[in-house]
């Protein structure tokens, strides 16, 4: 992408915090922020970069390199689609990359599909996070453990008291944590198809189950999400019934561990050194900025999970 990369930033809510704390220590300049409800745009190395209350006025005036995206969900189709439409430049959209199916079909008939996997991304975080990444390490140095047979995976953040708010940036706690268990678990195992299962709480929770592949066999995996918390709590475990191994990864934490019956076989355990977005973001925009940006971020990915997530469990 070239030495220094020029950046706009749509969307200066809670994450793009962590967007520019990340971007800051990258090669890349800050050319403009958007945000409707913003006055002033934010400091960035000292100084400020251009700031607009709308998408398409920054993008007549710049000629950005990168674009992302971190707005409300619902927004992210119809900035996506101007991105790519007003400027070649690659496009980083916050997760999940939309929030309907459709969209998916109206990105894909503007965009050739070469088009969109060499320059659409999304912003899957949780498949950055150090505790995935070693568990996937030892995962792989272990082919005896045979494969995953089941996955059980809660994800509870405390939005419940942000009330209509909440809604309006995320949609409801599947829509905004079923896109990180999904991401995440396609680290692990090829998903397949919705199951079982369903939204309750008036959307601030959700338990659905999904069938994948993991070397050879398919297997199960139930997934938690729920806003009706006091604070942030979000474990994953991966279950080796052949070898009757278990995996534990708390990604509230960062740390994992492996275990048969009453033996630890390996445990992964974190500085406390970096903050846990950082963590994520940091390994995810050097992925983004390199020649072959991880699939993970790519477009076949984004539209997976964005398809499970919207399936309609068999009656
Ligand atoms: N908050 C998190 O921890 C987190 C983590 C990962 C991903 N995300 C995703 O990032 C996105 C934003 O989340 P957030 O928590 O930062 O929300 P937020 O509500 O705090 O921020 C969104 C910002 O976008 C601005 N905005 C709205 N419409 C806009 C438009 N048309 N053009 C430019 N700016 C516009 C809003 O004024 C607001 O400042 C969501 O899709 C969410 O799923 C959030």
């Amino acid at each position: 992408m070239g030495d220094r990369v020029r950046v706009g930033l749509a969307g200066v809510g809670i994450i793009a915090q962590t967007h520019l704390e990340v971007l800051a220590a990258l090669p890349v300049s800050l050319e403009f922020t958007v945000d409707p409800n913003l006055a002033e745009p934010p400091v960035f190395r000292g100084t400020t970069p251009s700031h607009y209350r709308d998408l398409a006025d920054a993008l007549t005036a710049h000629q950005p390199d990168l674009v992302v995206i971190a707005t409300p969900t619902e927004t992210h189709a119809d900035l996506v689609a101007q991105a790519l439409r007003m400027s070649p430049a690659r496009v980083l959209a916050e997760k999940p990359l939309v929030h309907d199916p459709s969209s998916l079909d109206r990105l894909r008939s503007m965009n050739d599909a070469d088009d969109l996997r060499g320059r659409l991304f999304t912003a899957h975080h949780f498949a950055f996070s150090p505790e995935v990444g070693w568990a996937e390490e030892v995962i792989d140095k272990h082919p005896e453990w045979g494969p995953v047979t089941q996955i059980t995976s809660a994800f509870y953040d405390p939005y419940i008291l942000r009330g209509d708010q909440a809604f309006a940036s995320y949609v409801s706690s599947w829509m905004d944590s079923g896109v990180n268990q999904l991401s995440m678990l396609a680290r692990f195992v090829d998903l397949l198809a919705i199951t079982s299962g369903g939204q309750t709480d008036g959307g601030s929770s959700a338990w659905y189950t999904f069938s994948y592949r993991c070397r050879g066999v398919v297997g199960t995996a139930r997934l938690r999400t729920s806003w009706l918390t006091g604070s942030s709590s979000k474990k994953t475990v991966l279950t080796f019934g052949q070898a009757g191994v278990e995996v534990w990864i708390d990604h509230t934490a960062m740390t994992g561990f492996a275990s048969r019956d009453d033996v630890l076989l390996a445990v992964y355990g974190n500085d406390g050194r970096t903050p846990r977005k950082v963590a994520h973001y940091r390994p995810l925009y050097e992925s983004l900025l390199s020649d072959q940006p991880d699939p993970v971020l790519g477009f076949d990915v984004a539209e997976t999970v964005v398809r499970l997530q919207h399936a309609v469990p068999p009656a």
